[in-house]
């Protein structure tokens, strides 16, 4: 087994930051020691296969994006990255875990679509993968196959109040699948938009000619996100389950989150770097020589990336001081302009919905500690520590300390990336809905279980390095 030191670093957790080396032996992280250390009497440096010198950088425990679509069908297409080619990207990112969803849609069988996902999954990840699995169909089969899903280690289930036909639940399925959560201890995850008013608004904003994508946030209004929000919320009350939602948005909407977290129930929240840095005018209005004002269709995702005029942007990044908001996943769900979101030239309502950016989301929330949005602590903890706690990987990932996985990334302060299109990102779409973004610091080294996959030469993984994660119940509850 392959022994390593990390030197020089400062290792940086959720309750803060310390120096010390890091010394990993095979696949662990076996101690954390005051610089200099000796350990058994020997001279670490002498004695370890390799040393690892993170002098001026922070020593942080790799990623943990909790909300991932990996080829994942949907719009008419599938998403573009498959999991080998978004879990390279992912490394090259800093993130070290991913959790995928597994897909049920409406009539299919939730045990045969876990198990298509995991044949998907095997073989071919650079990185650890875990799944929660997409209720679309909840029947009274359904509510027994979340019992056995959560021996498999898949412990959080997704639903849906928007997508009718497709991934929508009506509210007696919500109610039964909670209860279900209630009793077994699942984390059940929400999309959180009420479906019915949006092909409403949808359907008149087509009839009157409107079919470009800043259409897509227009039809979305916030009082959809919130009024789901505020359902679900009252769903996870009658019935005692605890409930996350996922890709929040709305200012309105966190509000909805931050007074059921103040009676005291266990109510949490995601957003994503999209909801934090992207608005409706200056991205999903955008318009380009190449695209004209279909270059906004780059930006449609659900819930929708939203106006700057109203103050959701800053409520979000307050969220993730206050904690009413407790972590950032990215929602990595990417399809290409060509052939992908060109589905949707005439109609915006026909875009794929989703956006690329899981090898993003390490730095593009670093720049909120470099802009003082957020502490370092809280950047470690919103993208790797609290992704753990809350999908029960917590001990195993999202901390540095003995026994942990060693998934550890090497991150600079003093380097800078800067996020380009095409060759420049490593995500499989033909476009980067990050480019430009230019963040002051760099993901110098990762390692994943004990093997470095990305240093100064690239990308130095194997596809199939990455193992499935058995996940427990959640960890985070109060
Ligand atoms: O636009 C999005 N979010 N696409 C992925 C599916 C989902 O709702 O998370
Ligand atoms: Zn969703
Ligand atoms: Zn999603």
């Amino acid at each position: 087994m392959t022994t390593t030191l990390i030197t020089g670093g400062t290792v940086v957790s959720a309750t803060g930051r310390t120096p010390a080396d890091v010394l990993v032996d095979g696949e662990r992280i076996v101690a954390v020691l005051a610089p200099g250390s000796e350990l058994l009497g020997s001279d670490l440096t002498g004695s370890v296969d390799r040393v690892v010198d993170a002098t001026g950088k922070y020593v942080i425990p790799g990623g943990v994006d909790a909300h991932t679509h990996m080829e994942m069908p949907f719009g008419g297409t599938f998403a573009s990255d498959t999991f080998e080619t978004g879990t390279r990207a992912a490394a090259w990112g800093g993130t070290t875990t991913i959790v995928d969803f597994a897909v049920q849609h409406p009539g299919q069988n939730i045990l045969d679509q876990h198990q298509l996902w995991q044949e998907k999954a095997a073989g071919r990840c650079a990185v650890d993968y875990g799944f929660h699995q997409i209720l679309s169909d909840v029947q009274d089969d359904s509510l027994t196959a979340m019992d056995e899903l959560i021996t498999e280690g898949v412990t959080s289930f997704k639903l849906f109040t928007a997508y009718k036909g497709v991934f929508l639940s009506d509210d007696g399925q919500i109610f039964r699948a909670f209860q279900k959560g209630a009793q077994n201890g699942a984390m059940m995850m929400m999309h959180a938009e009420n479906g019915s008013i949006i092909d409403v608004l949808q359907q008149q904003a087509l009839e009157a000619g409107h079919t470009s994508p800043q259409w897509h946030g227009l039809t979305r209004p916030w009082q959809t996100e919130a009024e789901a929000t505020h359902r679900v919320i009252m769903i996870s009350h009658l019935t005692g389950a605890p409930l996350y939602v996922v890709h929040v948005s709305a200012k309105q909407a966190v509000e909805q989150i931050a007074a059921a977290r103040d009676r005291g129930m266990n109510v949490f929240g995601e957003t994503c770097p999209q909801y934090l840095y992207l608005s409706l005018e200056e991205h999903l209005a955008a318009r380009s020589e190449q695209w004209g004002d279909f270059e906004g269709a780059k930006y449609v995702c659900s819930t929708p990336i939203r106006s700057h005029h109203d103050g959701h942007h800053d409520a979000m990044w307050q969220s993730l001081r206050t904690n009413d908001i407790q972590m950032v996943s990215t929602d990595h769900c990417p399809f290409c302009m060509k052939e992908q979101k060109e589905l949707g030239r005439d109609s915006f309502a026909a875009i794929p919905n989703g956006m690329g950016s899981v090898e993003n989301r390490m730095d593009l929330m670093y720049q909120g500690v470099v802009d003082g949005r957020i502490t370092l602590e809280r950047w470690v903890e919103i993208t790797s520590t609290t992704p753990a706690r809350m999908f029960g990987m917590y001990g195993r990932k999202g901390v540095i300390q003995p026994g942990a996985d060693a998934d550890i990334v090497v991150y600079d302060p003093n380097g800078h990336t800067s996020i380009g299109m095409g060759k420049a990102h490593h995500m499989n779409i033909d476009y980067s809905a990050w480019e430009g973004f230019e963040i002051d610091g760099h993901v110098d080294l990762v390692m994943s279980r004990g093997s470095v996959i990305v240093d100064d030469t690239g990308y130095i993984g194997r596809k199939g390095h990455g193992s499935y994660i058995k996940r427990g119940l959640t960890q985070y509850l109060s």
